[in-house]
């Protein structure tokens, strides 16, 4: 399917009848500037069209999807090495989703040879096309920062959520293909979030449980993940961005990409008489018993997603004595490290415990404060999982 998008030559028709394209859009659009940037441009048209878009805007950033050998394997590695040999580059600031290995602790770690020689592969052909190898699902706390009103063209579902709610920034959930497409033209098709209308509170939740710590906020933002579909408003929670950090990352397990806390987060709410959900204590306990299979994990798992600093310290000084890996960003490894040293710890950089291959280093399962961890660790990695705030796991 990847690769066909490539390989097929003259089915879109070198215009658009649905869309309004510049004429430097319908330059690329006809191949004018390289074969590479025409099926960019391609992919945003066919997607432009389908999302009944009327135009193409410009992006501030792009973070791009689709990184971990585990998940694209040789056919991504082949479909996105071809796109670089046509020429692709970026033409936005663009930077890259976790990857499957931390290179630098690759051997200590016991990854296997060919995983971390493919990985590094991979790595490579997307720097070769001009984006910034930062490994992390948290660009916004490694240098991708947006701004509240810029639009920009994001994959990873939870980073989605958080420039949405948190930072105000406008995007819609890109695919890994889109994404990239966006980061080459540097524009991406005007629908859906980025448009003010669509950015309102669509039902309301009343949140009557006690939530006390990041673990509850991601209980419950999994439950709302899970069962509804729209835009939520919350009531009667104070989350701090990191605890919005994880009830976003749960709640787009499902299909919700932005929220709204009532008093917190940027956007201004008018709405009244939303259709009311209320989240009570026994909801919380629920998502608890659904998020848990497995009562002492081999390992415990931190970041996801990846840990600020602060989160980073904050586990180091609890002293874990459990074993426990805290992912981070690259760019904020350093900081972290020198509260490690002498501790339980490890600190691992441009992974994750999801697109990790955690199996092959004989991990069968893992404790997580995170239920998007919960969730795909268990879906996707078929790890055994223990869901719970870090201070009963890392006892
Ligand atoms: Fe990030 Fe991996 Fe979780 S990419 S959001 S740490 S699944």
């Amino acid at each position: 399917m990847l690769r066909s998008l490539l390989e097929k030559k003259d089915t879109i028709e070198p215009s658009s009848d649905k869309m309004e394209l510049t004429k430097s859009e319908e330059n690329i659009l006809q191949g004018k500037e390289g074969e590479g940037k025409k099926k960019a441009m391609e992919i945003l048209v066919t997607l432009g069209e389908i999302n009944e878009a009327e135009k193409l805007i410009p992006v501030k950033s792009v973070q791009v999807s689709g990184v971990s050998y585990m998940t694209i394997g040789d056919a991504g590695l082949d479909f996105i090495r071809d796109w670089a040999n046509a020429g692709a580059k970026a033409a936005a600031f663009a930077t890259l989703n976790p990857s499957g290995v931390d290179i630098d602790m690759a051997e200590e770690l016991g990854y296997p040879e060919d995983f971390t020689k493919k990985q590094k592969q991979i790595i490579d052909v997307y720097t070769s096309m001009g984006i910034t190898p930062s490994c992390t699902c948290t660009p916004y706390l490694a240098g991708n920062v947006p701004k509240s009103g810029e639009h920009i063209a994001w994959a990873e579902s939870s980073s989605v959520i958080y420039a949405n709610s948190v930072l105000g920034a406008r995007t819609n959930v890109e695919s890994g293909v889109s994404a990239l497409a966006c980061a080459i033209v540097g524009k991406t098709p005007y629908y859906g979030l980025h448009i003010e209308k669509n950015r309102k509170p669509t039902f309301e939740v009343k949140v009557e449980a006690d939530i006390k710590d990041a673990a509850d906020y991601a209980a419950l933002g999994y439950i709302i993940g899970q069962e509804s579909e729209g835009i939520p408003l919350f009531r009667g929670i104070k989350p701090s961005k990191d605890e919005m950090k994880l009830m976003g990352a749960a709640l787009a397990t499902g299909s919700i990409h932005m929220f709204h806390v009532d008093g917190i987060t940027q956007e201004k709410i008018k709405e009244e008489n939303l259709e009311k959900i209320i989240f009570t204590k026994s909801d919380l306990k629920d998502a608890y018993a659904k998020l848990n299979t497995e009562d002492e994990p081999d390992v415990v798992c931190i970041g996801c997603p990846h840990c600020s600093v602060e989160e980073a310290v904050e586990v180091i000084k609890s002293n874990p004595k459990k074993e426990t890996w805290i992912f981070t960003a690259r760019k904020n490894k350093d900081a972290i490290e020198k509260h490690a040293r002498g501790k339980n710890v490890k600190i691992i950089s441009d992974t994750c415990m999801v697109v990790s291959p955690l199996k092959a280093l004989g991990i069968k399962s893992v404790g997580v404060n995170s239920a998007k961890a919960a969730f795909y660790c268990r879906n996707l990695s078929g790890l055994g999982v223990k869901f719970d705030k870090i201070k009963n796991l890392i006892k």
